[in-house]
This record gives structure tokens, sequence and C-alpha cells, in this order.
């Protein structure tokens, strides 16, 4: 199955992602992380990368697609694949109609604005791993430090309360367009992203088991 996960930064892409993920055992393919790495190895794509993202921008539709493109067109992404952050814009979405990249169905996490703050200013990322916590809804066990790999935990980067309104703006400007695109397909499956970690991913399967 070719999903995409499209919702509001802190929607909860990434945490279902990783369970949708272990369940049907193909790769979550997050644009945001590949970047963060890139950043990380200080890579040209980072240096170009980063100062966008710590501005809570976009970053530029044809470099996007090209490290997507090249993703999918890997071995692992066969069987199905997750696209987790991507597409984000109406001209990522044709690009990837364009690349002849089949979607059975665009899992719109649906979260209002005023819980994404709270959520985003909890949020917890192992400098190690990338794992992400939340300091109230999921704690790790090992307090400061990552259960998985005992790693150092940090606030991500952008998730400063100004970013997080920049990067709300720019999702409901470019972004949420792709709900009409989508939904014009037949392919939107919306899901309450609103209340606990556990009821969306109950929502999420729910979605994953109908036919169609
Ligand atoms: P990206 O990394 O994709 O960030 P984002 O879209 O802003 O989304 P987040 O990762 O912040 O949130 P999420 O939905 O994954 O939520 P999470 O599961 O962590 O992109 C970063 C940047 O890279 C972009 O701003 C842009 O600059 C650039 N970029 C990336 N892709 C691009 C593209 N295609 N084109 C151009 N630029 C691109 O959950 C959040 C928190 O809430 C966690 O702490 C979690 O534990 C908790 N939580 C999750 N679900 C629930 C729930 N249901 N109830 C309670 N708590 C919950
Ligand atoms: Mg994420």
């Amino acid at each position: 199955m070719n999903l995409i996960l499209l919702g509001a930064p802190g929607a909860g892409k990434g945490t279902q992602g990783e369970i949708i993920r272990e369940r049907l055992d193909i790769p979550a393919i997050s644009t945001g992380v590949m970047l963060r790495e890139a950043i990380k190895a200080g890579t040209q794509l980072g240096m170009q990368a980063k100062a966008i993202i710590d501005q809570g921008g976009l970053v530029p539709d044809e470099v996007v697609n090209g490290i997507v493109k090249e993703r999918l067109a890997q071995d692992d992404c066969k069987n199905g694949f997750i696209l987790d952050g991507f597409p984000r814009t109406l001209p990522q979405a044709q690009a990837l109609d364009a690349m002849g990249v089949e979607i059975h169905k665009v899992l719109y996490i649906q979260v209002p604005d005023q819980i994404i703050e709270e959520r985003l200013g909890n949020r917890r990322v192992c400098e190690g791993c990338g794992a992400t916590y939340h300091l109230i809804n999921q704690p790790s066990s090992a307090g400061d430090l990552c259960e998985r790999c005992g790693g150092r935990l940090a606030v991500r980067k952008d998730d400063k309360p100004e970013t997080i309104r920049e990067r709300l703006a720019t999702y409901h400007q470019l972004t949420e367009p792709l709900v009409d695109y989508y939904r014009g397909q037949g392919k939107l499956c919306e899901i309450d992203g609103s209340t606990t970690i556990e009821a969306s991913t109950e929502a999420t399967l729910r979605v994953l088991e109908e036919q169609g």
C-alpha cells in the first residue's frame, strides 16, 4: 500500500507513521527527517535547508521532489511506503503524480491549531536516534534520556513558539489545499488526531482496513 500522511505540524504524522511502518513492514519516508539528517551531516543540501527550516518556511519544491524521487526508486519501496510530510504543496503533489507513482490512500490527520502549540512545546526528540517523545503524552521511561538508545532528549530547533506559528501559517497557506486535491481524487481518509495517540492509532488502523 502506498500511503501519504497529511496534517499540520505536530498532528502526529511521525508518531502514526512509525506505528504503521511496524504493522505493515513498509518504510516510512519523512522529508523532514531526511532534511534534518542532511543538516547534521553538513551537506550542501543541509546548508541550503537549515535557514529555511529554522524560520518555518518550505524548502524549494524541486529540491524536495528530487530527494523523494530518488528515495522511492529504492528497492525497499517496492511493496509500499508511507510518505510523511510530502507532498506539502500543490506542485509537489503534481510532481508525485507525474512520477507515475500510484497513491492508494491519503491519511489526513486533523488537529486544531490550539492543540498544536502545546504538543510541539512539550515534544522532545532524541539527539542520537531521532525517537520522538512528549513530556506528558509519551514520556521516556529513561527520564531525560532516550529509552531506546540512551541518547540525550532535546527540543527540536523549529519547536520555538514563534517558529511553530510560522510553520502553522505555512501549512494553512501552502499545504491545506492538498486536502481538496486528494478529496477530488477520492483518496482522502479523514482521521481525528485531536485526542490521544492511542485513539489516533485506532482511527488510522480502521481506515487502513477499509476497502478501496
Ligand atoms: P517535518 O519534520 O515534516 O515537520 P512538520 O510537518 O512540521 O511536522 P512535525 O514533525 O513537527 O509533526 P508530526 O506531525 O510528525 O508530529 P509528531 O508525530 O512528532 O518538517 C520540518 C521542516 O522541514 C518543515 O517545516 C520544512 O521546512 C521542511 N520540509 C519537510 N518536508 C518538506 C517538503 N515536502 N517540502 C518543503 N519543505 C519540507 O507529534 C508531535 C508531538 O505530539 C510528539 O511529542 C508526540 O509524542 C505528540 N503526539 C502525537 N500524536 C498525539 C496525539 N494523538 N495525542 C497527544 N499527543 C500526540
Ligand atoms: Mg514529524
